[in-house]
């Protein structure tokens, strides 16, 4: 099985990875129940927190990773990434896990490869496994996700974050709000459990508030990051605003004093460290779910 977007699973897929994540998540020990796989891990953008839980991932289920680097690879001679693939398949690799620039990617592979594909993040459409592990931030803390309103703010146009996360609490049935600078604010039609709103109603409204980075190599603004953080970031007078049970997420990497004021970080209202956290457990529960079926 494959694992390209959110748009793919069912809402009952996606609370099987829930649940499993969950139960990685309460478990002392954990089976090796990818014992004698080879899962490759190919990164052709920046990545900390995607690109090492994967590969925890990886060896807490038993299986092995293998870490290609395009700078040594055959790719610099000219072989596309498909036949890439298509090597790694003939030596028995059993799934790609794939961060890439462009989020049509898998037109080219579909079809054509007998192992399984695992988005790790492509162009600004999908980043499936961060969705799920916000998703899973948001069940532990709150029981459920089903009800709660959840805000988005920041650079909503070039964020896969944001559109996995449109998709994700959709099928998991939360409300969304989106805000941000107008010419980041998504220009498609929405679906009906998103809205747009102002900053202020954003982050009054939600039961969490999910900050994102300005993709600044995806695009280019005249916005200060001093402006920003005065405008649309998260600050000590925005956190006073919040509803008193709220919290606050950020997939990361955040810029301290540009989406968030350093001093939050760290916030008990923070839920930034168990993301990454959870991260690990999801990407478990996404590796074995691609490679052996629902558990
Ligand atoms: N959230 C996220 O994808 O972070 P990385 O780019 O560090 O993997």
């Amino acid at each position: 099985m494959n694992l390209l977007a959110i748009r793919d699973l069912s809402t009952e897929q996606i609370n099987q990875i829930l649940n499993r994540a969950s139960f990685f998540l309460k478990s002392k020990t954990i089976p090796p129940s990818l014992e004698n796989k080879f899962v490759a891990h190919l990164f052709f953008e920046q990545s900390t927190r995607t690109r090492f839980s994967f590969e925890i991932a990886t060896h807490r289920l038993g299986a092995q990773p293998l870490i290609f680097d395009e700078t040594f690879s055959s790719m610099k001679k000219g072989e596309t990434i498909y036949d890439t693939l298509k090597m790694l398949e003939a030596m028995g690799v059993h799934a790609a896990v794939i961060r890439h620039s462009d989020e049509n990617l898998w037109n080219d592979l579909l079809g054509r490869l007998n192992l399984s594909l695992i988005n790790a993040g492509t162009g600004k459409k999908d980043h499936p496994t961060q969705a799920l592990l916000d998703a899973l931030t948001l069940q532990e803390h709150f029981g459920k996700v089903e009800g709660l309103t959840v805000a988005i703010i920041g650079d909503l146009l070039h964020s896969r974050v944001a559109h996995s996360n449109i998709e994700c609490l959709g099928k998991l049935k939360a409300q969304v709000l989106l805000s941000g600078p107008a010419e980041w604010i998504i220009k498609e039609p929405l679906p009906a459990h998103v809205k747009k709103v102002s900053v202020d109603e954003a982050f009054s409204q939600a039961d969490a508030v999910m900050m994102l980075r300005i993709q600044k190599e995806r695009h280019t603004s005249s916005q200060t990051d001093q402006d920003y953080l005065q405008q649309f970031g998260l600050n000590e007078n925005r956190l006073k605003r919040m509803k008193p049970h709220a919290v606050f997420m950020h997939p990361g990497p955040f810029n301290r004093e540009v989406e968030i004021e350093s001093s939050l970080v760290e916030n008990s209202r923070s839920l930034i460290f168990k993301q990454v956290t959870h991260g690990v457990f999801i990407r478990m529960a996404v590796l074995e779910m691609c490679l052996k079926g629902p558990a």
